[in-house]
């Protein structure tokens, strides 16, 4: 049978491909350094190669492809996402963003067009932070912000990041030597899901990101005495789950009502975990974002002053580890303009939009002018397995993105 179209066909056969390759055969979950991320690197390298690309493997372990410019010197044009997942994934959050800049470049080399500087195209390692809660290795690692201090993060298994680096067979004093030179990279772009459900509401398949929210990520932990569940009276037990409990309601109620500012507490953990104990130990993680830093971080400082006052009144202990910072960051305005001609030029209206979720283009920021371009995903699901895309949406988004890469001149 003919295709239907051009790049989508082809495109979402090789997401679902992705979205196969799991740690877990009941749903996706591929993470920082296993297996499952070696496979789908390998198989992104493979068609990477078929695009008409060279490939590397760089020292932090991210997939990069090159496809060569006519200009030998001129400052590269970046193109990519990440290839790790959250637990119980979908298949397009990340994945997206590297296999249409593939598709892109295998247009090119079909074509014969050499571009006056090279695009490379970036499958970053850990954007998500799901194994370790420390995000954006690969991409820090890129942009010369990687922080060694972060291999000291452990996974479940109390395995270290630097240990992990080890045993997948790169060496974690290294992961910082594939920075990029300042002015080397004229410019990086990011395709992804939009996440939310803006641009379906405005019945668009694409819009133009303005700026990405800062995030801060804190591991907390909670620590008071486990006892019988069935023979300590409850105004004499030290409780650490309820404590962790009210922490969260504390961070609902501070974060409701302040535009953009969202609080979440997705990972909660009681200690040692049996029906018939009371929880000596709670472990919690709090991720707290706004569009602006200042109102990020005074929502941090009342949430972190009332878990004080919790754990005092409880007569609990308490120690809180920061895992994650990042500023909110705008987008360059020429390209967001470039964007938005690429988009027009596929005779379709868009609009502009702030990013809540966090991406690989916020890191970027610190090397080179950067910009997103949202694509519309279903009911705006994300990071759960309902997430879904229109075989349409990937076409115009495609088209899009080759337009802004041949129209792509360097902006200051
Ligand atoms: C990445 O998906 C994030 O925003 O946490
Ligand atoms: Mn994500
Ligand atoms: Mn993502």
């Amino acid at each position: 049978m003919a295709a239907a179209f051009r790049f989508a066909d082809r495109m979402l056969a090789q997401l679902d491909a992705l979205g196969r390759i799991s740690e877990h055969s009941d749903f996706l979950l591929r993470t920082f350094l296993t297996p499952e991320q070696k496979a789908a690197h390998e198989q992104v390298a493979q068609w990477m190669r078929e695009a008409g690309m060279d490939v590397e493997q760089d020292t932090a372990g991210n997939v990069v492809g090159r496809y060569a410019g006519a200009g030998a010197d001129a400052p590269v044009l970046m193109l990519g996402s990440h290839l790790d997942t959250v637990r119980n994934a979908g298949k397009y959050d990340g994945m997206l963003g590297v296999i249409a800049p593939i598709a892109c470049v295998a247009d090119l080399h079909r074509r014969g067009v050499r571009l006056p500087h090279a695009i490379e195209v970036v499958g970053f390692v850990n954007e998500e932070g799901t194994r370790f809660g420390s995000p954006m290795t690969g991409s820090r690692a890129i942009a010369g912000t990687f922080d060694p201090a972060m291999l000291q993060a452990r996974d479940r298994q109390g395995v270290s990041m630097g240990e992990a680096y080890k045993a997948f067979g790169l060496d974690p004093d290294r992961i910082g030597a594939c920075a990029r030179p300042p002015g080397k990279v004229a410019a990086f772009m990011e395709l992804h899901i939009e996440q939310g459900p803006v641009l379906e509401h405005n019945n668009l398949a694409l819009g133009v990101v303005t700026a990405i929210s800062g995030a801060r990520r804190h591991r907390v932990e909670i620590v008071g005495l486990a006892g019988h569940a069935g023979t300590v009276p409850m105004g004499q037990r030290q409780d650490a789950l309820l404590a962790a409990a009210e922490v969260a309601l504390c961070i609902e109620r501070r974060c409701t009502g302040t535009p953009t500012l969202v609080g979440t507490v997705g990972m909660m953990e009681a200690l040692p975990g049996a029906m018939n104990v009371i929880p000596g130990k709670a472990v919690f993680s709090v991720d707290i974002r706004a569009g602006d830093d200042a109102t990020r971080d005074a929502a941090i400082d009342d949430v972190l002053g009332e878990l004080a006052a919790i754990c005092g009144r409880r007569k609990l202990q308490h120690s809180v580890t920061e895992l994650y910072r990042s500023t909110a960051t705008p987008c360059h305005p020429a390209l967001m303009q470039m964007a938005e001609d690429a988009i027009r030029a596929q005779g379709i209206d868009t609009m502009r939009l702030p990013s809540g979720a966090g991406h690989d283009a916020a890191t970027m920021a610190d090397l080179c002018p950067i910009g997103m371009i949202f694509m519309r995903c279903t009911r705006g699901i994300s990071h759960n397995p309902l997430e879904a895309v229109l075989p349409e949406d990937v076409e115009l988004a495609t088209t899009a993105l080759l337009r802004f890469v041949e129209d792509f001149r360097p902006v200051r």
